[in-house]
């Protein structure tokens, strides 16, 4: 196993810029107790503690665009908005109606402690909430702002992680084939990573190359983070996931595990791994390539 234990630390460095912008953007102008049990469920599942990968990519990206050591300043606004759809898409994805799961983070389910009702508002309200962290933003141009949300509401939406939801609900009934299963995969999971990856090439205004290039990179990474997902649901610990295991086989769900058996899913998440990282040739040699090439190794090796 490769030390990671610098990739880490800058991890956990960027996660407290984050967590700070993402309590700036969750309090409410009107008071906390205004709406105290929409505010307070928001809350609950944004500060639970999660991996923050996708923030995470986008301020290395934004450093990797502009050829320097570190993030540029005003990037945190994208970083937390990724995470906030992210979040939402985890309440979303934990109700009855979708995959019924009681523990997400460590912690009971957002709907367990708060009700459907108000996780499902929640959920939308994370959303928009995403959309006015780009558009409010007043330390990058009202141009990059717009493309951030056009980024950010194209791979969230119907063509990217909802979208994939629906294929992933579609494939309860039967067991989607190997295409649709690809497809599936690349909107649920690839494209908000990917998202996340543009985003930062956005705030770091990279040419078109590298923004391709940072795309590609972040679908490869993010179809084997699902890959990993549909492995570690069977294999994994679900004390040190902070979530349920055997959730897809309860659901009856179609995953890489069902359609190529464990052995077949976990040489596949080593050839999507390998192809992630070969999309990162375009970026000159720096410590952030370094990093961001250790870091498709790690999302690989995870067992949380
Ligand atoms: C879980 O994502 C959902 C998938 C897309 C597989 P993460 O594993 O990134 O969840 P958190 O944010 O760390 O809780
Ligand atoms: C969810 O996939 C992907 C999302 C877009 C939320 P899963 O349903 O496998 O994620 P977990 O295992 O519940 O985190
Ligand atoms: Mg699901
Ligand atoms: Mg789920
Ligand atoms: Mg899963």
């Amino acid at each position: 196993m490769k030390n990671y234990d610098e990739l880490t630390g800058m991890m956990d460095t960027l996660s407290m810029v984050t967590k700070k912008e993402l309590e700036r953007l969750c309090s409410s102008k009107l008071g906390e107790d205004y709406f105290k049990s929409l505010i307070d469920s928001m809350k609950y599942s944004v500060f639970a503690g999660g991996k923050a990968i996708r923030p995470y990519l986008v301020y290395e990206f934004s450093a990797a665009s502009d050829e320097c050591d570190s993030y540029i300043e005003g990037c945190e606004s994208y970083a937390a908005a990724v995470e906030l759809i992210h979040t939402f898409s985890l309440i979303h994805d934990d109700l009855p109606a979708m995959d019924d799961d009681d523990m997400r983070r460590g912690k009971p389910s957002n709907h367990i402690v708060f009700g459907e009702a108000t996780a499902i508002l929640a959920g939308d309200a994370l959303s928009l909430l995403a959309m006015y962290a780009c558009a409010s933003n007043r330390q990058l141009s009202p141009l990059q702002n717009c493309d951030a949300v056009e980024c950010l509401s194209y791979y969230a939406g119907k063509e990217g992680m909802i979208g994939g939801q629906q294929l992933d609900l579609d494939g309860e009934k039967n067991q989607l084939t190997r295409e649709k299963l690809d497809l599936m995969n690349s909107l649920k999971t690839g494209a908000l990573i990917a998202a996340a990856c543009e985003l930062g090439c956005i705030a770091g205004k990279a040419n078109e190359a590298k923004k391709i290039a940072a795309k590609g990179y972040g679908y490869y990474i993010g179809r084997a983070f699902q890959v990993v997902d549909d492995i570690l649901d069977i294999e994994g610990n679900s004390a040190e996931l902070g979530k349920n295991t055997g959730s897809d086989l309860n659901n009856n769900k179609s995953t890489y595990v069902s359609l190529l058996g464990l052995d077949g899913a976990k040489q596949f998440a080593i050839e999507l791994t390998e192809n992630a990282k070969k999309c990162l040739d375009v970026f000159p040699g720096s410590k952030v390539k370094q990093r961001l090439l250790l870091l498709a190794d790690y999302l690989l090796d995870r067992k949380k």
